[in-house]
C-alpha cells in the first residue's frame, strides 16, 4: 500500500471500509433453521409495508399478504378505518381469504369452512352451530388483530402487537419527501417479480454500487457516479480532490441534460412542482425501511420497492410506480418510459442476486469479505446481528 493510500484512508471524511471484514455466514442465507429465526426475530417484530391506502379505498375491500407462513388480512371498515388480522378464522384456524384482493359482501367477513362471520372489525358475529355448548361467548372469538399505521398513503401492518415506533422505521425523517405528496400520488404501473434468493442478499446488493459498471451498463450512463462504482462522493478515498466539483462523476447526480430515471433521460410524467433545486439535481432521493421496503422519489415519479420473504431462498418483489394524478389522466405522458428504464435495472438486480445466492452454496464459501465500498452492507449485517441477538 503506498503511503498516499494510507493517509486517504485516515481521513475522516471518507465513508470507506478501512479494514477487510467478514461477512454473514454463507449458510444464514439458505439454512431453514436461520431462515425462521431471522423471521421471527426481524419480520415478525418490524413495520411491514402492505399496499397503498387507496388499494383498500372503498369500505369491504380487502389485501392479503404473506410474510414467510403468515398470511395477514388488511380490510377497510364500513367506519372508513383500515385494519388488519392473521388471516385465519378463530374456529378450527382455516384461512378466511384465499383471494389476494377484493371485497367482502355487506354481510361481513364469511370463514369458507364452517362460515363463522365476522364484521369488518374483527368481531364474531355468529358461528354456524345450532346451538352453544356451556363456556362458548361469541365475543371471546374476535378475529387476532394486528396494528396498522396509515403514512402519506401507504399502510404498514406488524405481526407483534407491539412494533417499535413508526417515527423510527425509516433511515431519513418522515417529513424527508413531504415536497413528493405522496398522500396524493395514484399507483400508474406495477411490477412483480419472484426473485430466487434471500431476503438479504437482495438487501446486500442494494447497498452497494461496487456492481453498477458491471451489472447496470445503462444506469452507470445515466448515473455517472454509479459508473465510477461508487453510491456517493465520500466514498472515493479521494474525494477531497474533488471536494467542491459539481460533475456528477463526483458529486453524484444524473449525467448532463437527463432529469429523470427513464428510458430518453426526460421526465414521463409532470414534475413535481415543489422540490428543492437540490432534489431536482439529485435525481433520486432514497428512503428505506427495512426489511420490507425502499422509496426512491424522482422528479416525475416515485418508486415504492417492496420486498416479502417467501422462503430460505425466494423473495417476492413489488414494484409500485406513483404519479401525479395529472400525470395520469394525460395520456401524452408515457409513464413506460421510467417503468421500462427501472425495469431493465431491478432486472439486472435480480438476476444478479440469484448467481450470488447459487454461488453461496459452495462448500468451501462459509464466508465472504466485504471491500472498502461496501460500508452500508456492513452497517446493513450488524443491524441484521443486532436484530438476531435481540431477546
Ligand atoms: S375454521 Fe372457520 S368456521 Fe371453521
Ligand atoms: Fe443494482
Amino acid at each position: 500500500m503506498s503511503t498516499r493510500q494510507l493517509s486517504v484512508r485516515r481521513d475522516p471524511g471518507y465513508a470507506g471500509l478501512t479494514s477487510a471484514v467478514g461477512t454473514l455466514p454463507s449458510a444464514w442465507y439458505f439454512d431453514p433453521a436461520h431462515y425462521a429465526r431471522e423471521l421471527e426475530r426481524i419480520w415478525q417484530r418490524h413495520w411491514i409495508y402492505a399496499c397503498r391506502a387507496a388499494d383498500i379505498g372503498t369500505p369491504r375491500s380487502f389485501r392479503t399478504l404473506s410474510v414467510g407462513q403468515q398470511s395477514i388480512l388488511l380490510v377497510r371498515g364500513e367506519d372508513g378505518v383500515a385494519r388488519a388480522f392473521h388471516n385465519t378464522c378463530r374456529h378450527r384456524g382455516g384461512a378466511l381469504c384465499r383471494e389476494h384482493a377484493g371485497r367482502f359482501p355487506p354481510s361481513g367477513i364469511v370463514c369458507p369452512y364452517h362460515a363463522w362471520r365476522y364484521s369488518l372489525r374483527g368481531e364474531l358475529l355468529q358461528t354456524s352451530s345450532k346451538v352453544h355448548g356451556d363456556g362458548f361467548e361469541v365475543r371471546d372469538y374476535p378475529l387476532y388483530s394486528l396494528p396498522v399505521t396509515e403514512w402519506n398513503g401507504f399502510l404498514f401492518t406488524a405481526l407483534t402487537a407491539t412494533p417499535p415506533p413508526f417515527s423510527a422505521s425509516f433511515d431519513l425523517p418522515l417529513g424527508r419527501l413531504d415536497d413528493w405528496r405522496l398522500a396524493d400520488l395514484a399507483v400508474g404501473h406495477r411490477l412483480e417479480k419472484t426473485i430466487r434468493c434471500n431476503w438479504k442478499v437482495f438487501w446486500e446488493n442494494y447497498n452497494e454500487c461496487l456492481h453498477c459498471p458491471g451489472v447496470h451498463p445503462r444506469l452507470a450512463q445515466l448515473v455517472p457516479i454509479f459508473g465510477r462504482a461508487l453510491l456517493e462522493r465520500r466514498d472515493d478515498p479521494a474525494w477531497q480532490d474533488h471536494a467542491e466539483d459539481d460533475d456528477p462523476r463526483y458529486g453524484g447526480g444524473l449525467r448532463a441534460g437527463a432529469e429523470s430515471w427513464s428510458m430518453t433521460g426526460k421526465p414521463a410524467g409532470v414534475p413535481f412542482p415543489g422540490i428543492s433545486a437540490a432534489d431536482r439535481k439529485a435525481g433520486h432521493i432514497y428512503m428505506t425501511s427495512v426489511p420490507s421496503v425502499f422509496i426512491v422519489a424522482h422528479v416525475d415519479y416515485v418508486r415504492v420497492v417492496r420486498l416479502l420473504p417467501l422462503g430460505p431462498e425466494e423473495t417476492a418483489m413489488s414494484i409500485e410506480f406513483l404519479f401525479l394524478p395529472e400525470t395520469l389522466a394525460d395520456q401524452r405522458h408515457d409513464i413506460m418510459n421510467a417503468v421500462e428504464f427501472t425495469d431493465i435495472v431491478m432486472s439486472e438486480d435480480a438476476a444478479i442476486c440469484e448467481l450470488n445466492q447459487r454461488g453461496l452454496h459452495a462448500l468451501a464459501h462459509a464466508s465472504g469479505v466485504l471491500m472498502p465500498e461496501e460500508y452500508a452492507i456492513r452497517q446493513f449485517q450488524d443491524w441484521v446481528r443486532a436484530e438476531l441477538a435481540r431477546p
